[in-house]
């Protein structure tokens, strides 16, 4: 007989413990740590510390060998197949996490309907909303007649009863993982039992009959309903949808890819009539070049493999307070700090008294350390009233002695801006010198350069130091 136990499971990272606490001891978040009942199986009869069974041994192969590319399945989004590496693997397990309300129920129904026009076996399993919504939503896209087959089931078993029977599907989509319930399972659907048991069963489904299944993690705030990442490490690909609800771009990005390279982004745009591929975001972050301002600074960024154009805009103006706002959207405040304090000691320029707000449009998230050059360019932009010339691109990174980096991928980054129409480029020193840009470009080896570039584009307006 199976009896149940007790353990505290953070809903947050998957944490386990045997008592409860305020605060999660591995991922320090409060209020996230549940009781969830567990069945512990009894040892096999009379063990005691129960022997292993004898195992069959396993062949040893060589490491040099066939091994053929896995076959795709092309979604015919092109920045959806970008973003998996090239298309859906079959027998793969994809989860799509992101904020609720995000789109991830609106991308994937366009990607089902895609598929299944080509003739792919498609279903889509919503534990969330009810048919007649799903229909609903079909109608607004526009694909009320797409070869979609559509089941409204939470239970795992009876999913894979439905999965398993007629023709295999080549694609499921299960949205989402948090609404799944098994039944051997006795803590709450949206636990990280549940959540854990839901997913493995699907997974194991995908691996034993060839499906690509797709789980829908909704990224969750508080605590009592666990988050896509405690399933992370079971399936093959993982990626997010991200966006600012308050802008319509929305990017899926790879963190996780076994078939393909992580840090590949997908940018979409939401529209009324549903997700629209932007396959040339360059001009959607980079604003409108005639409404050039101080403050402004194009920076060339590379998102996985491609070439990226992002506007940053900087706002420096004379605080009122003791210690002045610093505030960064969209990129790290940490990295803000630094650039501000390597302008103050090693050219001169003082923005102690200042507040500084930096923003990056479009809602982007950058990472680089590339960026700081244009951050750096912004800001002093914005100090001095300077306006950055129309068509110059910025990029290179800024140590602490001041120096001005190379990054890399140069070249990648000045043929985009050549491709958008920039004519200029401010960036460190090529570390190839016989390499021959295709822009103009002026070479900076510090950021003392920079302030003194800046200075000479003034027109005498403000004195930067
Ligand atoms: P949804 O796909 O339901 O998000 P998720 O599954 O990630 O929770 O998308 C919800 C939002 O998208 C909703 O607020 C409305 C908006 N939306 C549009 O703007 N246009 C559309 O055509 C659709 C279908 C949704
Ligand atoms: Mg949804």
């Amino acid at each position: 007989m199976s009896k149940s136990q007790s353990n505290f499971v953070c809903q947050s990272c998957g944490d386990v413990s045997h008592k409860w606490a305020g605060q999660c001891g591995s991922c320090n978040q409060w209020n996230t740590i549940i009781e969830e009942r567990v069945s512990v199986a009894p040892p096999a009869s009379g063990a005691k510390g129960a022997a292993l069974p004898r195992g069959r041994s396993a062949r040893l192969v060589d490491l040099k060998g066939e091994s053929p590319a896995p076959p795709r399945i092309l979604s015919g989004i092109g920045e959806l197949d970008r973003v998996t590496g090239g298309g859906l693997v079959p027998g793969s397990a994809v989860l799509i996490g992101g904020d609720p309300g995000i789109g991830k129920s609106t991308l994937l129904l366009q990607a089902l309907a895609a598929l299944g026009a080509v003739g792919e076996r498609v279903i889509y399993v919503t534990g969330e909303e009810s048919i007649a919504q799903i229909r609903l939503r079909a109608a607004r896209l526009g694909l009320a007649n797409a070869p979609v087959l559509l089941a409204a089931e939470t239970n795992v078993s009876d999913i894979l009863a439905t999965l398993n029977e007629g023709d295999m599907p080549s694609v499921v989509v299960i949205d989402s993982v948090q609404t799944l319930w098994s039944p051997v399972i006795e803590s709450a659907p949206g636990t990280v039992s549940q959540l854990k048991a839901g997913a493995e069963a699907l997974v194991r489904f995908a691996k034993s009959k060839g499906a690509c299944v797709l789980l829908v993690g909704h990224v969750t705030k508080d605590g009592q309903i666990a988050g896509p990442k405690v399933i992370e490490h079971l399936v093959d690909t993982v990626l997010y949808f991200e966006g600012d609800r308050g802008h319509q771009f929305r990017i899926l990005r790879a963190v996780k890819n076994r078939f393909g390279p992580t840090d590949e982004i997908g940018v979409f745009e939401m529209s009324d009539g549903g997700l629209r591929e932007v396959t040339n975001p360059s001009r959607l972050f980079m604003g409108e070049g005639e409404r050039q301002a101080p403050g402004t600074a194009v920076f060339a960024g590379v998102e996985g493999t491609r070439p990226l154009l992002v506007e940053i805009q900087a706002l420096v103006s004379p605080s009122a307070l003791g210690t002045p706002r610093r505030t960064a959207v969209g990129w790290d405040g940490t990295r803000l700090a630094m650039i501000l304090a390597v302008l103050e000691a090693r050219a001169g320029v003082l923005l102690a008294n200042h507040d500084v707000y930096l923003n990056v449009a479009g809602g982007l998230r950058l990472k680089e350390t590339a960026a700081d050059l244009a951050v750096a360019a912004a800001l002093l932009s914005s100090l001095s009233d300077t306006i950055i010339p129309h068509g110059t691109v910025v990029f290179g990174e800024i140590a602490l002695s001041g120096a001005v980096r190379p990054v890399g991928q140069t070249e990648a980054r000045l043929k985009e801006a050549q491709k958008l129409g920039l004519t200029h480029a401010v960036v460190a020193g090529f570390a190839d010198k016989a390499f021959k840009p295709s822009l103009e470009t002026r070479q900076l080896e510090t950021v003392a350069d920079l302030v003194a570039w800046v200075a000479s584009r003034n027109k005498g307006l403000r004195r930067i130091a």
